[in-house]
């Protein structure tokens, strides 16, 4: 099965080497994984449907003029995307209290925030992706003061977008967690939402009843994953019902 170079294996995806130079072809794994793949599952059709939720906020972003590394969806599993340089952060957005920060400051789950908040976890599954504050992040190099102010502008605009979107579909988004990636053309260097937008990176609650319809389902033990992703596809109108079923192959475009 190796059609092609594999340049990066992570706990969700896997990154191959791309048609063209600069592009590279993403594969959503139906692996789910949580407190740092302490507790990992595979998830039957859950690459399916990311890939497709993904695909959805990608091509929204950018037809609203947010740049994104999304280029085409090929498949049911696979996109093409833009070779990125990633900026070695994870961006986590907070409009409502939950997950780390409810457990740091004892702030009860879903309390609204005064304003979106936005921090920095370092990208190092060694170290557990602990949060960094700016002044590390410009001392050691990993992104510049300007890179900063642009990251979390980029990051709130990106946050209207799907809180608005979400809210359309009767979801309300507590937090989620973004990559960047910077692009060079010659000298001028541009950054893009990179990675993935999808139930296992953000937190998606019901807006009147509160129920999780993301990775927290998985983390927690609330039921069943799929069928949360699934809803929130279905709200999206994103695919049809029992596309990504086991049971019987449909054909997907
Ligand atoms: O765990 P925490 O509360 O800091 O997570 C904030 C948000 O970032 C959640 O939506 C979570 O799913 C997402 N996240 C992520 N990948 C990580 C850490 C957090 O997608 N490695």
């Amino acid at each position: 099965m190796a059609r092609r170079k594999k340049i990066y294996e992570g706990k969700a995806k896997t990154l191959f080497e791309g048609p063209e130079p600069g592009t590279l072809v993403q594969y959503f794994k139906d692996d789910a994984t949580a407190f740092n793949a302490v507790k990992h599952e595979i998830i039957d059709g859950k690459g399916v449907i990311n890939n497709r939720i993904s695909e959805y906020f990608m091509v929204g972003l950018g037809q609203i003029g947010i740049p994104t590394h999304f280029i085409k969806r090929l498949n049911m599993r696979e996109q093409l995307i833009k070779a990125v340089e990633i900026v070695p952060l994870e961006i986590i957005v907070r409009n409502f209290a939950a997950g780390t920060l409810s457990k740091r400051l004892n702030i009860k789950e879903g309390t609204a925030l005064p304003r979106p908040i936005v921090e920095f976890s370092l990208k190092d599954d060694t170290l557990g992706d602990p949060l960094v504050p700016e002044e590390y992040i410009i001392a050691f190099n990993w992104a510049s003061q300007q890179d900063l102010d642009d990251i979390v502008a980029l990051a709130l605009r990106v946050n209207d977008f799907i809180s608005g979107v979400m809210y359309g579909a009767g979801i309300k988004v507590i937090d989620f967690k973004i990559e960047v990636g910077r692009i060079f053309d010659n000298d001028f260097q541009r950054l893009v939402v990179a990675d993935e937008i999808s139930p296992d990176s953000c937190r998606l609650w019901d807006l009147d009843t509160g129920r999780k319809l993301d990775k927290d389902v998985f983390r927690e033990n609330l039921g069943n994953l799929r069928d949360a992703y699934t809803e929130v596809a279905d709200r999206l109108g994103i695919m049809p019902k029992l596309s990504v079923g086991s049971t019987k192959p449909t054909l997907v475009k």
